[in-house]
């Protein structure tokens, strides 16, 4: 009998999971390329669809206080139906007091009334389920705001149920922390509670108290949130900060290595309070009810090497889709840099998250643009994230190639690190502004005052204008999202690395037995021909068709041995059985001509 309740309480659980499946409402094939349907598909929908991240402060502001809601998201649904994305991942609406601008959870369960409502979140989900367009939240589990009443509970009193829901400790004696380690964001990593002399540990702001994942009740906490969200129809969370989720009961000192942090500090070696192998039981956890709901896990997971990307994906039982940030932090435009990240999560035999930007990171524009060939880079950069093997995570207003705002004094920013590290970390603020809609004050993004500015280049560089605009960042997003989703090679195809040790081009196959498509990137000013190395794969006496491409118009026939690519051109071919014939060669007669 008890074993059949977990085996009932799955089935209903995929039931109700079952009654929130989303329809096919795709927007119609490309013509000459097939729709696979969804029944024949062999991947689960995370695997081929592309995720955008929506920063809900900055995104669309439907009663124009200034801060984006989620009634704002839900006006844009259609625009990113068009755009050809398949989930969003809201970064967190719930009430908060805003000091990490929403990653200060003070109740899980709710939305802050500066986002909206429930009933706004559940149009929201009913409406994206309409576009099929699924939603993603972002579940901060390594901590929650001073104000949440678990922490208040917590601090009460020594003797709390909740005081061991949050690490307290007696500090050394002379008035000293526990130990030695820093917050992230720019103090001591303990602050002292003068009323229960004890000081509690945070990772982050001091408004910002790490839970104590070795409880118990923590863990069972943080699993109902999840359940009580993917109950309402969520396709899976986001997990913020993982890497810190426990620590060393026996609180170490680390060791101070060579360097100074953004804020001057001496660095550390954080052996005792980051990554710690406990880590992976609790995703582990995570996945397990996630897996109750047919819900996906995309993880915060910054690494230094592959091994420890690999470990994120554990036997397949932890995070489906941990986000690779060695690959978003190439930080150059450079053929050998990104061919080497590819060839390690190729070689680690795992799925590849591929992100190029979020919510802490410049802009990639910035980050990889030269000031003259700006257009040409997004577009190249784009195209290499989207055409790879793998999930790919966009940020808002990548589209259009949205560029940092960074404020340029310091009483005008609002990310408190900002604040402490002025000037050298000007905070994050830069690359949260608001999505640039049209050619309108604050790029029609709120007709009150922004909580941010948008930079001048939105005048020019917005949703309004670049849609008209054949030739737009916007334009080549959307061909190659369509591409993505319905051509076979892009979605199931293996990678096929051309050009091994090419210093300016970047070029692969993505190829399927029945399909194959050439993705040829120069990411240089000089003239490459591509010949030999198409011929090392038979290729050369082959005929290409343009799929997308930003010099060469789509559908034409490129002899394949003759391929000469522009500086910072990006070519993309169907180099496919289908695609061998050239158009103007006359086809041979069909079987039914012949009667
Ligand atoms: C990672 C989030 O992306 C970042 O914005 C936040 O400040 C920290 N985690 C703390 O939650």
């Amino acid at each position: 009998m008890t074993r059949t309740i977990p085996a009932l309480a799955a089935a209903a659980a995929l039931a109700l999971f079952a009654s929130f499946a989303l329809p096919e409402t795709r927007p119609a094939p490309q013509e000459g390329q097939e729709q696979p349907s969804a029944a024949a598909d062999p991947h689960e929908w995370w695997k081929h669809e592309v995720i955008y991240e929506i920063y809900p402060r900055s995104f669309a502001d439907s009663n124009d206080d200034g801060i984006g809601d989620l009634n704002g998201i839900t006006s844009k649904l259609d625009y990113l139906q068009e755009l050809g994305v398949g989930a969003i991942w809201l970064t967190p609406f719930f009430p908060s007091p805003q000091v990490d601008f929403g990653y200060d959870v003070s109740d899980y369960e709710q939305i802050d009334p500066m986002y909206g409502t429930l009933e706004d979140f559940d149009r929201l989900l009913a409406e994206g389920k309409k576009r099929g367009i699924r939603v993603i939240l972002d579940l901060v589990v390594n901590h929650t705001s001073d104000q949440h009443k678990w922490f208040q509970e917590s601090k009460s009193s020594k003797k709390s149920p909740k005081r061991d829901w949050y690490i307290w400790r007696k500090g050394k004696s002379g008035g000293q922390p526990p130990n030695n380690w820093l917050s992230l964001f720019g103090s001591p990593a303990w602050k002292l509670d003068p009323a229960t002399d004890q000081y509690y540990y945070h990772f982050f702001y001091p408004e910002q108290p790490d839970l104590n994942w070795r409880n118990p009740e923590v863990e069972k906490a943080i699993l109902d949130v999840s359940r009580y969200w993917y109950k309402k129809g969520v396709a899976g969370f986001r997990l913020d900060a993982v890497d810190t989720l426990y620590e060393d009961t026996a609180l170490p000192d680390n060791a101070t290595i060579a360097g100074t942090d953004k804020f001057g500090r001496p660095k550390q070696d954080e052996v005792h309070n980051r990554r710690l192998p406990e880590v992976h039981d609790a995703l582990k956890k995570l996945r397990k009810v996630a897996d109750e709901y047919g819900a996906v896990l995309v993880g915060e997971t910054w690494t230094s090497d592959i091994e420890e990307l690999k470990r994120y994906y554990g036997s397949g039982d932890e995070v489906q889709l941990p986000m690779n940030f060695m690959f978003a932090m190439v930080n150059t435009l450079s053929a050998p840099a990104f061919r080497k990240q590819i060839k390690l999560v190729e070689d680690a035999g795992v799925w590849p998250v591929y992100v190029v930007g979020n919510h802490d990171i410049v802009r990639s524009w910035n980050r990889y643009g030269d000031g003259i060939n700006d257009d040409a880079i997004a577009k190249s950069l784009a195209a290499l994230y989207l055409t790879l093997r793998g999930t790919a995570v966009m940020y808002y207003g990548e589209e259009l190639g949205m560029e940092n705002n960074d404020p340029t004094r310091k009483e005008d920013v609002k990310d408190p690190i900002g604040r402490l590290g002025w000037p050298e970390e000007k905070g994050r603020d830069g690359e949260r502004t608001p999505m640039q809609w049209y050619p309108q004050p604050h790029a029609g993004f709120t007709r009150g005052t922004p909580w941010l500015p948008v930079p001048a280049s939105a005048d020019t560089r917005n949703v309004g204008l670049q849609t008209w605009d054949p030739a737009s960042v916007l334009n080549f997003y959307k061909r190659l999202l369509a591409l993505r989703r319905a051509h076979p090679a892009l979605r199931e195809g293996d990678y096929v690395p051309l050009l091994g040790d090419d210093p300016n081009v970047l070029a692969y196959l993505r190829r399927t037995k029945d399909s194959a498509v050439l993705v040829a990137l120069n990411m240089s000013t000089s003239i490459p021909t591509l010949r030999d190395a198409l011929a090392g794969q038979g290729l050369d006496a082959k005929v290409g068709r343009v799929l997308a491409g930003t010099l060469q118009p789509e559908k034409k026939a490129i002899p394949l041995g003759a391929i000469t690519l522009r500086p910072f051109e990006v070519l993309i071919l169907d180099v496919g059985p289908s695609a061998a014939a050239p158009p103007d060669r006359p086809r041979p007669p069909s079987p039914a001509a012949n009667l």
